[in-house]
This record gives structure tokens, C-alpha cells and sequence, in this order.
């Protein structure tokens, strides 16, 4: 037996009879340790040997670790599943309980049905744009033709942005996706035919169909000819893809200074299925909004350099939290923003 044989034999029988973590750090150290351990001392005592011995004495050290190091990792890893199975056996480690389940998200009941929308206007041939939340006032109430100290202004009691440019507030977060109507007739020429999903906000007394955050849909299509009817094949169109062919739906007129003549479309109270007494979801009138619409303004029109004698178009602005209100029966809007998960992962 050489003496690097009788080494590792002595090392061997130590690491048997070491048990525990403590035990074999400790054997670690005293065979393989960086600083002082026997196999590392004698790894540096290479150089001095002759040099006629020296590459075999060096083979031999090298063995002589790597073999050690073999019998530790083989040595923890024995006690790794001896522990184990002492815990298993023991009772104190119960391998039948079920694992927590992960907590799956899902999205969010308005998103839903803002995608809804998006892909049954979608199949109608309009293309979604996008339009910035924080608004110039003169997109989203000017280029609308609504002009400043104009009384149609106070149609919308708007969240203001508090930084002055050249001395004025003109600065909003947007009270509606309108402003993108001009926004898209600037870039583009006809025939145009987007639609523009976002949020809005308004400074909103809250009820049970208003929230002081929105979320739009604003549809705009211009192209020679277009016609009412247009807008109502379009809006009847999309109401029997989201809702089927039971709902009913009416329009009244209205006014908003950039469509002449202007609509609402209102679909009938799942609450009180049109009845209307006492109905605090419909107010009483049996009827839930949903939309505002119209032909877009000649002035508009012209101002676009679109020639208002040629080019007409429809427009409309949707409310997307009443249409989720709508289709699935929820008797108030405030539910969809207040974070109560037993409401939302009903959806
Ligand atoms: C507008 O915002 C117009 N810009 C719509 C429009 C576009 C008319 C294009 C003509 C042409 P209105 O303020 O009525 O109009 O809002 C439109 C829709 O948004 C309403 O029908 C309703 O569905 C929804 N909505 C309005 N205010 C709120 C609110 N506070 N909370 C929830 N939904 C609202």
C-alpha cells in the first residue's frame, strides 16, 4: 500500500463515521480545507520534491482530492435522503397534504368586454387607434366646437391639469375620447373608419351608472356618402352581436355641438325590465344610456379639408362600463373599481 493508498483509506473510514453537517464540514477542513487542509498541504509540498518524482507525486495528490471530494458529495447526499426519509417516517413531514394552489388572475370584467367591443367593431372593418388620456383643451373641447365660455363646456365637469402654459390652464385629463375625431382626420385622408378605446374622467357625483373614471369607445367613419342609417345599421349591428337579438334599443335625439343632427342610444333596464317605477339603476325611465352619437359637423368636416358637399361621416362615443353593466346584469357601476375580488372573479 503506497502512502497516498493509506491516506485516502484513513480519510474514507473518517468521512464514514462522520454524521451530520457539523461532522462533515469538519472532515471538510481538516482533509480538504483551502488553508491548512492534509490533502491541500500536500499539494503545495509538490515543488520540493525531485524533480524526478515530482510529476507522479503531483498525479497522485491530484487523485487523491479529486477522490475525496467524490466520497463527500456521495456522503451528503446519502444523509440528505436518510433525513428525509427519517421526516417522512417520523410523521413530522406529511407528503400527502395538497400544495397551496397559485391564485390564477383574470381580466378584468370592463376589460372583457372592452375587447368584446373592440373585436365586433372589428369585424365591421374599423381599425383601433389610440388617443392620449392627458389632453389638450383644445382637442378635447375647441377642434369639438366648443368653444371657451361656450355653456356646452359645462357638459362635462372636467379634472383639470394645474400647470399654466403661457399663462393658461390648457391642460385636461380628457373628458371623453372625442378629441381623437380630429385628431385621426389630421393624419389621414378618406375613407376613415377607426375606432378608439380609452379611459375618460370626469369630476362625476357618483350613482349607480356614473363613475368619475370612464371607459370610451369613440367610432368615427367618414367617406362620401355616409348617412344615418349608416350609424344605425352599424350601432344595430354591434348591440345583436354583444347582447343577441332579445334587447331592445331605442334612440332619442340630442344635442353635442360636433354632430348635427345628434343621438343617444339607450338600451331597456335589465332591472326593471323596462317597467321603470322606483328604479334606481334606470332612474325610472326604464331606459339605460349607453351612447351618444350623430353625423359628424360640416364645419368639421370642412375644417379637416375633407369638402363637406362630398365627404360625410357618423360618429359615436360609447360608455363600455354601462355596456358590462348591461350584459351582465349588475345593478352599479362602482362595483367594477373597488378591488372586492368576490365581485370580480365572478366574471
Ligand atoms: C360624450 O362623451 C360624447 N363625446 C359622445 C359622442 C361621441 C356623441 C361622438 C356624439 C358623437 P356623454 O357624456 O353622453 O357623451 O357620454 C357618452 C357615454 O359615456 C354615455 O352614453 C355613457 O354610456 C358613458 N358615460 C358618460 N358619463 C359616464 C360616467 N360618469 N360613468 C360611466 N359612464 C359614463
Amino acid at each position: 500500500m503506497t502512502r497516498f493508498d493509506e491516506l485516502q483509506a484513513e480519510a474514507l473510514a473518517a468521512l464514514a463515521a462522520a454524521s451530520g453537517a457539523a461532522a462533515l464540514d469538519a472532515w471538510r477542513a481538516h482533509w480538504l480545507g483551502r488553508q491548512d487542509g492534509r490533502v491541500t498541504t500536500l499539494l503545495r509540498s509538490v515543488k520540493d520534491q525531485l524533480a524526478e518524482h515530482r510529476a507522479s507525486f503531483g498525479a497522485a495528490c491530484n487523485n487523491l482530492q479529486k477522490a475525496l471530494e467524490e466520497a463527500l458529495e456521495a456522503r451528503q447526499a446519502a444523509l440528505r435522503t436518510a433525513e428525509l426519509s427519517q421526516l417522512t417516517t417520523s410523521g413530522a413531514l406529511d407528503v400527502t397534504l395538497p400544495g397551496r394552489p397559485q391564485l390564477r388572475g383574470r381580466l378584468h370584467p370592463v376589460t372583457q368586454t372592452m375587447r368584446d367591443c373592440i373585436k365586433a367593431f372589428g369585424d365591421m372593418g374599423f381599425r383601433v387607434v389610440e388617443g392620449p388620456e392627458v389632453e389638450w383643451s383644445y382637442y378635447n373641447f375647441d377642434a369639438a366646437r366648443i368653444p371657451e365660455d361656450h355653456p356646452a363646456r359645462d357638459m362635462w365637469d372636467t379634472i383639470w391639469v394645474d400647470t399654466l402654459i403661457d399663462g393658461e390652464r390648457n391642460m385636461l385629463l380628457r373628458t371623453h375620447t372625442t378629441p381623437n375625431q380630429v385628431r385621426v382626420m389630421e393624419r389621414t385622408q378618406p375613407p376613415v373608419r377607426v375606432i378608439v378605446p380609452g379611459k375618460c374622467y370626469r369630476q362625476e357625483a357618483t350613482d349607480a351608472t356614473h363613475e368619475w373614471m370612464l371607459t370610451q369607445i369613440e367610432g368615427l367613419a367618414v367617406d362620401d356618402g355616409v348617412r344615418m342609417s349608416d350609424l344605425k345599421g352599424t350601432l344595430y349591428e354591434f348591440a345583436r352581436k354583444i347582447f343577441g337579438h332579445e334587447r331592445k334599443i331605442i334612440f332619442h335625439h340630442s344635442y353635442f355641438p360636433f354632430v348635427e343632427p345628434g343621438v343617444e342610444m339607450a338600451m331597456d333596464c335589465f332591472i326593471c325590465r323596462g317597467s321603470g317605477a322606483e328604479c334606481r339603476t334606470c332612474h325610472g325611465t326604464g331606459w339605460i344610456e349607453i351612447l351618444g352619437a350623430g353625423m359628424v359637423h360640416p364645419d368639421i368636416i370642412d375644417r379637416m379639408g375633407y369638402d363637406s358637399s362630398r365627404r360625410t361621416g357618423f360618429a359615436f362615443g360609447m360608455g363600455v362600463e354601462r355596456v358590462a353593466l348591461l350584459r351582465w346584469g349588475i345593478e352599479d357601476i362602482r362595483h367594477f373599481y373597488q378591488n372586492d375580488l368576490r365581485f370580480l372573479s365572478q366574471f
